[in-house]
């Protein structure tokens, strides 16, 4: 039988303005954005600080709702969704990164890596039906190489270790889809090097699909493909044109 899998993440025409101060007139920051992602690709966004970058994110991560256009997630229009089922969409499909951890700082790495399993414990996750949650935990703890630090709470890790318990939060219920915003901007160059490898690495073991804002050239390298944000519009880029101002 074949089977023809749609994109991962498949925007058409998205438009997004926000209101101005004034409350009346519209700011449009992404201008009929097309782009299709399929699954297990790794996708770098780049352009400069206010060009919409994680607008567009937010839009795929379904944590926003375009102000035209159409927005897929393997085949199905978010668009269409109510917010109950595009926050079930987020909790279940959907992994994010952010600059900062965001991590609860009351709780432990073990318990933020569980945090979103908590709506529905018993729930299997897509990408290993038979793997229960607490299973899962230590096994990417144990991968992104936090099982010492397991009873840590967030202040005692350092700013590489709470990007990766991060990381295996995001991963927790088995995502298709990996979303990070600039999740290196507040790490020295080695430790954002590492996280991005890691990414990599997970993106292959997890069958993850990985897309990345970044600010740096060198990062988004590490991408298949790499896409640039300017006035509101998304150019594809390959590697040489990246290398250019
Ligand atoms: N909720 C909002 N309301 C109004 N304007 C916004 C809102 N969010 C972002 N913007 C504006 O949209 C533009 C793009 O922002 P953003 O997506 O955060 O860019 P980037 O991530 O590339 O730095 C900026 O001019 C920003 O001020
Ligand atoms: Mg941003």
């Amino acid at each position: 039988m074949i089977s023809i899998m749609p994109p991962i993440v498949e925007l058409q025409r998205v438009e997004k303005a926000y209101l101005n101060a004034d409350g009346v007139s519209r700011v449009s920051v992404l201008k009929e954005v097309s782009l299709q992602v399929e699954a297990g690709d790794t996708l770098a966004i780049i352009g400069p600080s206010g060009s919409g970058k994680s607008t567009l994110l937010n839009l795929m991560g379904a944590l926003d709702r375009p102000t035209s256009g159409i927005i897929r997630l393997e085949g199905k229009d978010l668009t269409q969704y109510a917010d109950a089922e595009l926050a079930r969409v987020r909790n279940r499909e959907i992994g994010f990164i952010f600059q900062l951890h965001h991590l609860l700082p009351q709780c432990t790495v073990w318990e933020n890596a569980l945090v979103p399993t908590l709506p529905c414990p018993r729930q299997a996750n897509a990408a290993q039906p038979g793997e229960p949650a607490p299973e899962r935990a230590r096994r990417l703890l144990e991968r992104v190489g936090l099982s010492s630090r397991r009873h840590y709470r967030p202040a005692q890790l350092s700013g590489g270790e709470r990007q990766r318990a991060a990381v295996v939060r995001a991963l927790i219920n088995g995502p298709r889809l990996l979303l990070a915003d600039e999740p290196t901007g507040a790490l020295d160059h080695a430790s954002a090097q590492n996280l991005v490898q890691l990414l990599v690495e997970l993106n292959r073991e997890e069958n993850v699909t990985l897309i990345l804002v970044t600010h740096s050239l060198d990062l988004a390298q590490k991408m298949r493909r790499t896409c640039r944000l300017s006035e509101g519009r998304l150019i594809m880029v390959d590697g040489l044109s990246l290398l250019q101002p």
